[in-house]
């Protein structure tokens, strides 16, 4: 058996790869065009897993996702595969429109003509059967206000970004090739992920590298605005167990009950670093803490409701913030090659001679 992933050479993508082959002995086709966001090096001790087949290409090249569906047979394919950072849509919402709309109605075209050719016994919705899995975000549901219930299912879409409108118009895509041509969907909607191979230019990898280079540490506006944080590994075994057990059709509020304000992340990675690898000047890594200019229609606070994940499908997340994020900054000081590639842009160069990307 295998199943075809997108996008996974990027943060989750590639923590679910790892999480997957841990327990699974079912081949991992992986679809990834490499962009900024994608690193092989993070996908570096599977080179010589034979389960592991990694394919550089586009989503929405529908003559190659054909190919690929052709070739491998899938029994699912998750779509991880996004741009996915507020602050570049912000700059420059192009690239989000192409692939988190475009890219996603181009696969879901491809995917609804090979499963329309499946057999009749791999067409119905039995727990055997073909799934196509969105991977979605909490921040399609726009904001909260402090004393707002956190976001449930049937929460109506009210999103604030570009990133976000453009995944949210992904979600409608898919639910509408659900209603209109009975495509076997899942959707999961999850709040922010923090751990291993986490880009840095999100808050949490930004924050350690930064201090640890002496750097500032940038608070936008005043840093009260609040994340429901999940440890990665936390989501991509919420997304296997939806992928096993989820009702098609339905959408699953994945989330980690931990809202925190911003500059109590902050505040929290910094004492870390001051216990396991103090400055050398004694002094606290907080001293570096500096307030910037908000980032534009910044969304107040998130929080998920993911009592549906506990009570339909038996999953909560086994790590709390104190553990996740403790082995989060373990994590990055002990893969100081991972984080001088991604810095330095080696990753990039290594790409260009391979791909010419
Ligand atoms: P990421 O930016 O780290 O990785 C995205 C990956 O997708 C990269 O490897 C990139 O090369 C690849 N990609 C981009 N465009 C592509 C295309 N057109 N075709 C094929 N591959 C392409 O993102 P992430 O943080 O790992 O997020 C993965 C998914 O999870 C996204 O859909 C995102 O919206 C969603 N999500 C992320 C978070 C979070 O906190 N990071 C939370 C909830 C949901
Ligand atoms: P981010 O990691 O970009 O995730 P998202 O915008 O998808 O929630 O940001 C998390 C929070 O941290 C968000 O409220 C913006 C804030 N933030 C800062 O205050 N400073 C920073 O340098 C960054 C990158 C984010």
């Amino acid at each position: 058996m295998t199943i075809l992933v997108t996008g996974c050479a990027g943060f989750i993508g590639s923590n679910f790869v790892h999480t997957w082959l841990a327990s699974s002995k079912e081949m991992v086709v992986n679809l990834d065009k490499l962009t900024y966001a994608g690193n092989l090096a993070n996908l570096d001790d599977l080179k010589d897993d034979k389960r592991h087949v990694f394919v550089h290409g586009d989503i929405g090249n529908r003559d190659l996702v054909a190919e690929l569906l052709t070739q491998y047979q899938p029994r699912a394919v998750l779509n991880f595969a996004a741009e996915s950072h507020v602050d570049r849509s912000i700059h420059g919402p192009g690239e989000f429109i192409q692939t988190n709309v475009l890219g996603t109605f181009n696969l879901l075209e491809s995917v609804r003509a090979y499963w329309t050719k499946l057999p009749e016994s791999n067409r119905d919705v039995n727990q055997q059967s073909f799934r196509f899995l969105h991977v979605s975000t909490d921040e399609v549901y726009g904001t909260l206000s402090a004393t707002d219930a956190p976001f449930k299912e049937t929460n109506p879409y009210e999103p604030n970004s570009p990133y976000s409108a453009s995944k949210a118009a992904s979600d409608h895509l898919v639910r509408a090739w659900h209603h209109t041509y009975g495509l076997p969907v899942l959707t999961t909607n999850c709040s922010n992920n923090y751990g291993p191979y986490h880009f840095p230019e999100k808050l949490i990898p930004l924050v350690i590298l930064n201090a640890l280079a002496g750097k500032p540490l940038p608070i936008y506006g005043d840093g009260q605005q609040v994340r429901d944080w999940l440890y990665v590994e936390d989501h991509c075994r919420a997304i296997a167990r939806v992928l096993e057990a989820g009702k098609v059709g339905e959408c699953y509020n994945i989330g980690g009950w931990n809202e925190k304000a911003n500059l109590d992340v902050v505040h929290t990675l910094c004492a870390i670093l001051d216990e396991l690898q103090p400055r050398a000047d004694g002094r606290a890594y907080a001293e570096q803490i500096t307030y910037v200019k908000d980032r534009p229609g910044h969304d107040r606070r998130y929080a998920m409701d993911a009592s549906k994940m506990e009570q339909e499908l038996g999953w909560r997340p086994r790590e709390t913030f104190d553990t996740g994020i403790r082995k989060t900054v373990q994590w990055y000081l002990a893969n100081q090659s991972w984080v001088e590639g991604v810095t330095s842009g080696a990753y990039r160069q290594w790409l260009d001679k391979h791909y010419g990307a």
